[in-house]
């Protein structure tokens, strides 16, 4: 399967048409950005980790039943999926207290919390995506009431299955962002599961092996995505 037109560019990803109008490759790139793109950088194959991360994650996935948009890893830097429509929700799953969970609540970084936490998000860039409620979800009609009611079912799984899979790779899952898309087989996991958009701290030191070292100038940026390469891939 060979890549086309580019259909789509974000941030960290190009999507490409292929000659199957249902499904399209997903291209990792090296750039990073933060703060809804106002630090921007490059992080050293980056790309290659997360392609790599992400498909082994996406397999893991499907095997326990989780329905993704994951088709093959082609290689180092793009893999094939199906060709879905995003539901325009960042759909965030905190297991302990970080990022802007410590900043609205006051709360210690590292607080492990009573139960899984599930916020949403409304992606768009422009708006520098919010924080909704359900209701607003239904009103503004960026998803139905039985498409959030599925969502938060499958992201309830997801968590109960990778808090383990990390777990057993001494990785402690703090946070992570699921995207999902509409799919005539249902609704799709989507996007990456990666360092870019997961907390991912040791689990004996707590140090971060993810994004915020790029996002809070923690150096040894890369340092970090290898380690979850090794411990996740390798
Ligand atoms: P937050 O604490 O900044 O709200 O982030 C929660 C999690 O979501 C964290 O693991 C990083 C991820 N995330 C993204 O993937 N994209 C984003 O745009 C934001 C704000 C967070």
């Amino acid at each position: 399967m060979k890549a086309s037109e580019k259909i789509y560019e974000g941030k960290a990803k190009i999507l490409y048409r292929t000659e199957d109008p249902n499904l399209l490759i997903q291209y990792f790139k090296d750039d990073a950005t933060a703060f809804n793109a106002q630090k921007k950088g490059t992080i050293q194959n980056k790309g290659v980790v997360n392609c790599a991360v992400s498909s082994v994650i996406f397999e893991f996935l499907e095997t326990k039943g989780i329905k993704t948009h994951f088709v093959k890893k082609l290689d180092d830097r793009q893999m094939l999926i199906k060709k879905v429509e995003i539901i325009p929700l960042e759909v965030v799953i905190r297991n302990y207290v970080a990022g802007s969970l410590a900043k609205r609540t006051g709360k210690p970084e590292g607080e492990k919390l009573p139960e899984t936490l599930v916020e949403w998000y409304y992606k768009d860039d422009a708006l520098g995506d919010p924080m909704v409620t359900k209701d607003h979800i239904r009103i503004f009609k960026l998803a139905t009431n039985d498409e959030i009611a599925k969502v938060e079912t499958l992201a309830k799984k997801v968590n109960d299955l990778l808090v383990p899979y990390f777990e057993q790779r001494e990785i402690l899952l703090v946070d992570y962002k699921l995207e999902f898309g509409r799919h005539p087989e249902g609704i799709l996991l989507a996007d990456e599961i990666t360092p870019d958009g997961c907390r991912l701290w040791d689990a004996k030191t707590r140090e971060k092996m993810d994004k915020d070292r790029f996002r809070f100038d923690l150096g040894k940026v890369e340092e970090g995505y290898k380690q979850i390469y090794e411990r996740v891939v390798g």
